[in-house]
This record gives structure tokens, C-alpha cells and sequence, in this order.
């Protein structure tokens, strides 16, 4: 382990030696734990990273040559862009059934935003089954694996924070009836959290430094680091289903998008998105746009926060946003891709600032403070700007009620209440297409709480035979 001398010296180099400022008054085991620690990190970058998050941050500027994304249709026979839905589902079954493809699911945020104690996934996602997020997936999982005969290895991303609670989980659960050993967990990499107005990095407690998990962007380089990729290689995968944690309706494979990533005429079989249509010009989505930069034109994501918003209230003629292309965060990633990133020294992906209100320890008392507005720094990288490094990209338009119902918050919008009323909408929808009577409310809401057990697959039709004679009684609680 590295000596205290070292360890200072290194800090010093970089302006963080208050790092050490307790030191004297640990304890043998939490000298260790300290030295340890920052011997980890990347102190190196730091000074480059204050320069230019902190310092001198240079305002984001917003880009200015920009056109709508030209998306595949949810209805393929729009004239807009018609496509052979029937055609690449096939693609995507066949590469399912020849096992050529995996799921990777990143779960190492930090989930502030829910305030729910454990990992996120942990989360109950299932209104009247109380099944957890976790479970949600698995579920799904087993469902494909049942339908193409082929296992689907399963690539889960944690951070330090949480690594060792979810695979406990997992274990209590038995891996919800998976194979334990098509799962592979993997943690990513850890930034320190900075002080908003110096720079210096917090002290989370007197032998801890406050660090945070590096974004879901951090995932590229912890698959390669972790071994994920050559295992990937080894089982001959070659694409992967991308989801987060929060959204249980995603499809954890949806055969027609792996078709379309790996078949279309205009992709790359690189990296491909799901979109939603934005519901109005304010809504807090990233928007998919083709971006010149540099005299290259290529799809990009745009944060909401950086969308100019004259352009972002833009219409069409028939009177839709112009630039409606929501991301869902759902993506198909090519394993040679993913390959070829991880192995170019060059490859970098750039960090976005989260402020943030972090506890931390004052360097004068050694207490804790609790900050009441935003103190911290939390820097990350984003999956979505890979996108831009691919030959072409795709993107498919789907249907929000379908794919979309993501738990983030602990009430109101994207809440697991909201969820739960997208859940029972779905089911509705399903239900009432298959000839079952659905209660409704005078407003058209579904009167009951309904969910659908996703490992039935991921549309109607596979639902008719479980649901002949199905009576829905108002106000009824049902798992289908
Ligand atoms: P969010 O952007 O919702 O962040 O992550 P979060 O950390 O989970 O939640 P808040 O912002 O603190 O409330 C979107 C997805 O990316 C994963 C999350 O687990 C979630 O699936 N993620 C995020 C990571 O895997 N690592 C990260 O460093 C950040």
C-alpha cells in the first residue's frame, strides 16, 4: 500500500492535501482505508478538470446548425419513412435464437432523487405484485430466453456504493430464476466530488473522500476494464440491448430495434436509439438532432438545458414539433464498437456538471455539514455521447405508453405513482384490443390497477390465451 509520504506528496502536487487534514487522529484501520482510497483515484486530471469545469467554465454553447432527426415511424407504414416491421423483427429473432445478443443495464447511479435507501433497482416497480425494478427485468429476460430458446447474458453495471448490496440481492432472490452465471456484475469507475466555488475535493468524513459514480458514460470504459467485453467476445455476442434502471416497461430485447440496428440501410450497427415524441416544447427530455460540427453532420442528443428554445417550439405544418425526437435513454450498442472505443487511446467522452448539494466534512471543525443549497460538484459522462463518434446512427420512434414510464422521483412526474397509472393504461390498451371490458373513469383513466407480468412478452397477441373470459371489476388490483 502507498506510504503517507507518497500519498501527500501526490496531493500536494495537485493542491488537495487537506485530503490528510484529520489524518493524525484516525484510527490504524481508517489511516488505511483513507490512504487507500486516494491512492485510487485519479488525482492527476484534477487540476485540468477544476481549470475547466470550475475555473474558467466555458459557456455551453448552444449549437446552431441543427435539423430534425429522421427517425423510423412506431407506425412503419407512415409514408414518411415506410419500413418492413415484420421484415427486421425477423433479423432481430434470428440474431436472438443464434445467441448474439445480451442486455446491459447500467445501475450505479445514485438515485438522490428517489431517496430510496439501497440500490434503485431494489425499488418496488410493481404496484400490486411488489416486484422491485430488478425483478421487472429478470422477468423480461426469462421470457425471451423461454421464446428463442437461447440464453441472454445479462451485464449489470453498479458502482462501489452499491455493488455489494445488489448482488446480495440478486442472491436472496435466487437471480429470479436466471442462470446466475449468464449474469455478470461489473462497477464503474468513482470521480471526486469537488467544492462548487474552489475546486478542492470534499471530504465525505474524516477518513472518506466524497466521490461520486463517473455517468452512465463511465460504463464504456468500466465494460472493458471489468473483462465484460472480452467475455461478450468469448460468448459471441454481438450487440447489446442498453436500458437503465428506472424504466420497467422498457423491452429488455425488442427484436424489430435489434433488426433495425443490425439490418438497416442507414445504419451503422454502431449505436441506435429509441425516441419518444415530445409532448410540448418545455418537456425535460434530451432531444436526437442532426448536428454539423466541424463540417460533419451526425445525430446528437441535446440536452434540454442547452435546446435553443425558439427551435425547440418550432412546428410542422401539420402542426407537431418540429424537433420532437425525445431520448428514452434506450439504445442498441454494437459489441465491436463498444470495442474499438474502449481500445482507442484517443477516446474520450466529455463530462457534463451536476451541482449538487453534498455532505461533507468542514476542514476548520471536523464536523458534517448538511448543505441547504448546492455546495458540490459532481462531474459525469453520458452513454448518449458516443453517438456521435459512429459512421451513421439510427433512431425508432415508439410509443411512449408502450416503453415509457421511468421511476426518478419519489412523487408527481416520473414517480413509481405515475408509473403505475402508465402500467394500468398499457394493460387497458392490451386488454381492451383482445375484446376484454375495461373499466374507465368519466376522465377515460383506468379504473384499477393493473400490471402485466413482463416475461408474457412485450404486445397483445401474447397475451390472448391467458386473458379469455377475463372479467376487470371496477376498482380491481390484477397482475396478467
Ligand atoms: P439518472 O440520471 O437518473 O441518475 O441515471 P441517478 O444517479 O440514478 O439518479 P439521481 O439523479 O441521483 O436522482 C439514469 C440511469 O443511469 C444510471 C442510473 O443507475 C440509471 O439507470 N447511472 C447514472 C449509472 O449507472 N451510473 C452513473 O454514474 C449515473
Amino acid at each position: 500500500m502507498a506510504s503517507y509520504d507518497s500519498v501527500l506528496a501526490r496531493l500536494a502536487r495537485v493542491g488537495q492535501e487537506h485530503l490528510l487534514r484529520f489524518y493524525e487522529t484516525l484510527s490504524p484501520a481508517h489511516k488505511a482505508q483513507l490512504l487507500g482510497q486516494i491512492s485510487e483515484l485519479d488525482l492527476e486530471s484534477l487540476p485540468g478538470l477544476i481549470e475547466r469545469y470550475i475555473k474558467s467554465p466555458a459557456a455551453s454553447a448552444p449549437p446552431t446548425d441543427i435539423e430534425p432527426v429522421d427517425a423510423y415511424p412506431h407506425d412503419a407504414g407512415d409514408r414518411r419513412k415506410p419500413w418492413d416491421r415484420a421484415r427486421y423483427r425477423k433479423l432481430g429473432e434470428d440474431l436472438l435464437r443464434a445467441g448474439k445478443v445480451a442486455a446491459f443495464m447500467v445501475a450505479g447511479g445514485q438515485g438522490s432523487r428517489l431517496g430510496y435507501d439501497g440500490p434503485k433497482g431494489c425499488f418496488r416497480a410493481g404496484e400490486v405484485s411488489r416486484r422491485s425494478l430488478f425483478e421487472f427485468f429478470a422477468l423480461g429476460l426469462l421470457g425471451a430466453q423461454r421464446r428463442y430458446g437461447r440464453v441472454v447474458p445479462w451485464y449489470i453495471m453498479t458502482s462501489p456504493q452499491n455493488h455489494g448490496s445488489t448482488i446480495a440481492y440478486f442472491q436472496e432472490h435466487k437471480s429470479f430464476g436466471l442462470d446466475p452465471a449468464s449474469i455478470m456484475f461489473f462497477q464503474q469507475g468513482m470521480l471526486p466530488s469537488l467544492d462548487l466555488s474552489t475546486g478542492k475535493v470534499l471530504l465525505a468524513r474524516p477518513y472518506e473522500v466524497a466521490t461520486n459514480p463517473d455517468g452512465h458514460g463511465g460504463s464504456i470504459a468500466a465494460l472493458s476494464k471489468s473483462g465484460a467485453i472480452d467475455d461478450m467476445v468469448h460468448r459471441g455476442i454481438e450487440h447489446l440491448s442498453y436500458f437503465q434502471v428506472d424504466n420497467p416497461l422498457v423491452r429488455t430485447v425488442d427484436p424489430a430495434f435489434l433488426g433495425l440496428h443490425a439490418g438497416a440501410p442507414d445504419s451503422s450497427g454502431e449505436m441506435s436509439s429509441k425516441m419518444i415524441p415530445k409532448v410540448s416544447p418545455e418537456e425535460k427530455v434530451g432531444v436526437f438532432a442532426m448536428v454539423r460540427r466541424e463540417g460533419r453532420r451526425s445525430l446528437d442528443v441535446i440536452e434540454y438545458s442547452d435546446f435553443p428554445p425558439a427551435l425547440a417550439k418550432e412546428t410542422t405544418p401539420d402542426g407537431k414539433l418540429r424537433f420532437n425526437a425525445g431520448s428514452i435513454a434506450v439504445h442498441t450498442l454494437g459489441v465491436p464498437f463498444l470495442r474499438k472505443l474502449a481500445s482507442d487511446p484517443g477516446f474520450e467522452l466529455p463530462y457534463h456538471r451536476a451541482e449538487k448539494k453534498i455532505p461533507h466534512v468542514d476542514l476548520a471543525t471536523g464536523e458534517i455539514v448538511q448543505p441547504q443549497k448546492n455546495n458540490g460538484l459532481k462531474l459525469e459522462k453520458f452513454i448518449f455521447d458516443a453517438i456521435p463518434m459512429c459512421r451513421a446512427s439510427i433512431v425508432l420512434e415508439t410509443d411512449r405508453i408502450e416503453e415509457f414510464a421511468p421511476i426518478k422521483n419519489a412523487t408527481g412526474v416520473d414517480s413509481a405513482e405515475s408509473c403505475a397509472a402508465i402500467q394500468s393504461e398499457r394493460a387497458a390498451r392490451w386488454l381492451e384490443s383482445l375484446g376484454v371490458r375495461v373499466p374507465r373513469r368519466s376522465d377515460g383513466s383506468v379504473d384499477a390497477v393493473l400490471e402485466i407480468d413482463p416475461s408474457h412478452g412485450d404486445s397483445p397477441e401474447d397475451l390472448r390465451d391467458r386473458v379469455r373470459g377475463l372479467q376487470v371489476a371496477p376498482g380491481a388490483r390484477l397482475v396478467i
